[in-house]
């Protein structure tokens, strides 16, 4: 649980960084109709409820550092028994107040007549422009009913700047409650990957599996935090696979990509498998080549890396790998030169992990790769990818699809792998698949 103390405690130091003479505006998540009057499950923004925890629709936050009447000013919808007979119910505006720690709080209807007055007379507005393009819109106007009124005395802001620079580099370090969240949604989803470990069997459908996945989520309070890719054999190499409708078969792996989200904190976790419980001889010489290329980065997730070093670490491994293999010919330092693993690895290391799974924050500060610094949580996912038409390729090894994904925290020593609730090593996970047969 986040505190209502913490949220206040981030507003203070997003205010204190963005100066009096600015104002901050951000608006919730605006629901999504799935078709007539059915909707996409709702989602608060992560900016928004970054800064306020408030989960509901139709809510527009305004920071004013330095106003006397209240720094912290949310507009929300009133409470309405006939509205929440339907729809469940809303905190209103005194609710706002009371359980969500704002300063003051008018009803959203009310927006246009007041936000304006806030607006009058700061320098800068900070905002994310091109978001929502309704909103933008609104913005605009306001701004441009305080410019008809300049010669009355009435001073528009000058200047309208990015919000995510600030704030975007806030949300990069997770407090100890943040950590505690995120731990527990890689508890769950470590969870749910031996559960579908143990499920695993020759003939059911991957969705059978997805199946389990989700029963172990729901369970325990969490969503998943992006599609789950449940891909047997081939389509292992599909990256963003996402039909997850095809038989499982004896003999194939099985790529499982699924992370759970817990009180809007996400985990992101992948792990492969054998379908029948046992890796072939070729699948295990490549998974063992994953594995060590993972081992090897993990150890690089450490404060003063950059944050291209576990990239890099994992890169000279899986490519020394691929020579040893006959899948790459010649020099280790000419294959890394000429970057030859991108056949058969075609993404990233990993990226940072928090609200968003893919999570906001710089990799690079003036062109130069960030350095690591303890807070900040990042995904290791090295993979390797061998095109079922993989030419110059040694049969053996076609089809094959393998990516071990864990969430790593840099702390100011070791890193702390809190997706380890899954085992990743091959003889592990063959024995926990052999226990459920
Ligand atoms: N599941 C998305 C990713 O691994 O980045
Ligand atoms: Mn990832
Ligand atoms: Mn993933």
């Amino acid at each position: 649980m986040i505190q209502p103390r913490e949220y206040a405690r981030r507003r203070k130091q997003l205010m204190r960084m963005a100066g009096n003479d600015a104002i901050l505006i951000l608006a919730a998540a605006p629901e999504r109709v799935r078709n007539n009057d059915a909707h996409y499950p709702y989602r608060q923004d992560s900016d928004f409820h970054y800064l306020t925890g408030f989960p509901e629709a139709e809510a527009v936050l305004a920071l004013a550092p330095g106003r006397t009447a209240g720094e912290v000013i949310l507009f929300c919808r009133e409470r309405d028994a006939e509205r929440e007979r339907w729809d469940g119910p809303r905190a209103g505006t005194e609710g706002a107040v009371s359980d969500f720690a704002m300063d003051d709080a008018f009803p959203i209807e009310d927006i246009d007549d007041i936000l304006p007055g806030l607006i009058e007379g700061r320098e800068r507005v900070y905002y994310h422009f091109g978001r929502d393009v309704d909103f933008d819109l609104r913005l605009i106007s306001w701004v441009n009913r305080l410019r008809a009124q300049m010669r009355h005395g009435v001073r528009p802001p000058h200047e309208f700047v990015a919000l995510s620079h600030l704030l975007h580099d806030l949300r990069l370090f997770k407090s100890r409650a943040e950590l505690a969240l995120m731990k527990k949604s890689a508890q769950i989803a470590s969870t749910a990957h031996r559960r579908a470990m143990q499920a695993t069997r020759p003939g059911l459908n991957e969705h059978e599996i997805e199946a389990e996945l989700l029963h172990v989520f729901r369970r325990h309070g969490a969503v998943p935090s992006y599609e789950p890719i449940v891909g047997g054999g081939a389509n292992g190499c599909v990256l963003h696979y996402r039909a997850n409708n095809a038989p499982l078969r004896d003999g194939d792996l099985l790529l499982i990509d699924a992370g759970a989200e817990f009180g809007c904190y996400a985990s992101d976790i992948t792990r492969t498998f054998p379908v029948n419980g046992r890796y072939s001889p070729a699948q295990r010489e490549l998974y063992d080549l994953v594995l060590a290329a993972q081992h090897a980065a993990i150890d690089e997730v450490r404060p003063g890396r950059t944050f291209d070093a576990y990239h890099e670490a994992a890169m000279r491994v899986l490519t020394r790998g691929l020579i040893r293999l006959g899948l790459l010919s010649g020099t280790l330092e000419k294959n890394l030169r000429e970057q030859t693993y991108r056949d058969f690895y075609m993404h990233k290391t990993g990226h940072w992990l928090g609200l968003d799974v893919h999570d906001v924050g710089d990799y690079r500060i003036e062109g130069e790769f960030r350095v690591l610094e303890p807070g900040m949580v990042v995904t290791v996912e090295p993979g390797l990818y061998i095109a079922p038409d993989a030419k110059r390729v040694p049969a053996r090894y076609r089809g094959i699809g393998i990516r071990i994904e864990d969430d790593v925290i840099v702390t100011d020593g070791d890193p702390i792998v809190i997706s380890d609730g899954v085992p990743k090593d091959a003889d592990e996970i063959e024995a926990l698949m052999a226990a459920a047969r």
